[in-house]
């Protein structure tokens, strides 16, 4: 919310950034997506981390994040599945959007009625094929290859209230080759992902 500007021949001066968008961040694990989406906006004036939530305790994200000096939010799975509770802890961080990176817990409808269109998730194959509930990390790319498809990528899009189901905003498409294992297609799937998830946010954030 206050950005630090640097003023010519002056001390730094905290402003009020009233163009300043917030993003809260949603992650269950490593958070490979988060912390490159916390990198991504670190010197980007206009765009704010407001935190990132976990339901895990031992999510490798959380102390990551911390290190990085984006505040942090452990719930209980209990408590995320609390559309109040979610819903007040966005609005009191004054969150413009939500993006899940790598969440693993069902979105309460509350939230989704409170951020319609402005809570985004990244799904690790293209949608509509390979997604809905349960389908998350390896156990998609397993199917993908089950399915002898030849492409694979990402889908970014907004939740609704069912599983990968929302608006697709983007996909980015990797061909495979017949000898491809799950740890290749995650890893062709997580370069994309590197790529494309911070720009498809920021293009998303200059529309709001
Ligand atoms: C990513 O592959 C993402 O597409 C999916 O969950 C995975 C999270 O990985 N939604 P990380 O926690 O960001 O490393």
């Amino acid at each position: 919310m206050f950005q630090k500007v640097k003023v010519v021949g002056k001390e730094s001066l905290y402003l009020c950034g009233m163009n300043t968008k917030r993003i809260g961040i949603f992650a269950s694990g490593n958070g490979s997506n988060a912390i490159n989406i916390i990198q991504y906006f670190q010197s980007n004036g206009k765009v704010e981390i407001a935190f990132v939530l976990s339901n895990n305790k031992n999510a490798g994200v959380l102390p990551l994040a911390e290190n990085m000096g984006v505040k942090t939010i452990l719930l209980s799975n209990e408590d995320v599945a609390d559309g109040h509770k979610l819903t007040e802890i966005c609005q009191q961080e004054k969150v413009d959007l939500i993006v899940l990176a790598g969440y693993l817990r069902k979105i309460p409808d509350q939230l989704i009625h409170e951020y319609p269109e402005r809570i985004i998730n990244i799904h690790p194959a293209l949608l509509p094929s390979f997604g809905g509930k349960n389908m998350y990390g390896d156990r998609v790319h397993e199917a993908v290859l089950n399915a002898g498809s030849p492409i694979s990528g990402i889908t970014i899009h907004f939740v609704n209230e069912h599983f990968d189901e929302g608006r697709i905003i983007s996909q980015f498409v990797c061909e495979l080759e017949p000898s491809e294992t799950v740890n290749t297609v995650r890893q062709k799937v997580q370069e994309l992902e590197q790529v494309h998830f911070p720009r498809v946010i920021e293009s998303v954030i200059e529309q709001l």
